[in-house]
């Protein structure tokens, strides 16, 4: 197991991991000097491409973005989504996962669902590939984006799924929109660390969409908390810029070339 990875294990219990998503270069790399884990989450698809759904990613697009943000991501775990339709059988998930970890060199791949999936999940932890689990809202399939953990069937379900799949060998896993007193039965119940994005703080650790942090994406979600506000800051610096090049403040000598 690498290192990257015990560090996350070990602070079950003892220290809040932190995590959240980037999807390039200079992001990630500021991202980097406070993460624990930094997560290509295919989120992307909505956050940068504006698709109706995580559907339409594709792995190339997986790919492209993460090797960017391996530029930018050192010392935390990086781990990337695997698109939805690229691991739906045992040798078509490792095929793609393996072409992922080749590609990018992530630290290991993060899949979306739960007794479905163990079989998946076996064949990729058997090939020594680091998999992330992800339970509760499942944005690749989901239906009804409401949270999850209402009914006793939901609950029975969503802990007998995370208990298969640290059976079945991930590391972690990020816990969406699960109700409070749920999510912290599942961290009791788990060996392993949970991340949880709307899931209260019972989780072991944090995630968020990183645009939805610094306030440069419309996100609206009860769970996201905006600690700053980017766009207000890159529309005044713009404004700026534009009046200095109308009224030809900018560029200066200091800015030109001269022989
Ligand atoms: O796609 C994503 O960004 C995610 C996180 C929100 C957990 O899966």
């Amino acid at each position: 197991m690498i290192n990257k990875i015990k560090k996350i294990l070990n602070k079950k219990d003892k220290s809040k991991i932190i995590c959240l998503t980037a999807y390039s270069k200079n992001i990630a790399s500021i991202l980097d000097k406070h993460c624990d884990l930094v997560l290509v989450g295919d989120s992307l698809g909505s956050v940068l491409y504006n698709y109706k759904s995580t559907k339409e990613v594709t792995l190339e697009v997986m790919i492209n973005h993460s090797k960017s943000v391996r530029q930018g991501v050192k010392k935390s775990l990086m781990i990337v989504d695997m698109p939805y339709n690229t691991y739906q059988n045992p040798k078509e998930a490792l095929k793609n996962a393996k072409l992922i970890m080749k590609k990018t060199r992530c630290d290991g791949v993060k899949l979306e669902g739960g007794k479905k999936i163990i079989s998946i999940v076996k064949t990729l932890v058997q090939n020594k590939i680091p998999v992330m689990g992800h339970l509760g809202i499942l944005p690749q399939t989901e239906k009804k984006f409401t949270f999850k953990g209402k009914a006793k069937d939901e609950i029975k379900t969503l802990l007998n799924d995370a208990k298969l799949l640290e059976d079945a060998g991930i590391f972690s896993i990020v816990l969406e929109c699960i109700e409070t007193k749920l999510s912290k039965k599942i961290t009791q119940q788990l060996r392993i660390p949970t991340i949880g994005i709307g899931s209260s703080s019972n989780c072991d650790g944090q995630v968020l969409v990183i645009d939805d942090l610094i306030g440069l994406s419309e996100s609206k979600f009860r769970f996201v908390k905006k600690y700053t506000n980017i766009s207000q800051i890159i529309d005044t610096a713009v404004k700026k810029y534009k009046f200095e090049v109308l009224k030809k403040q900018f560029p200066k000598a200091k800015h030109s070339f001269k022989k």
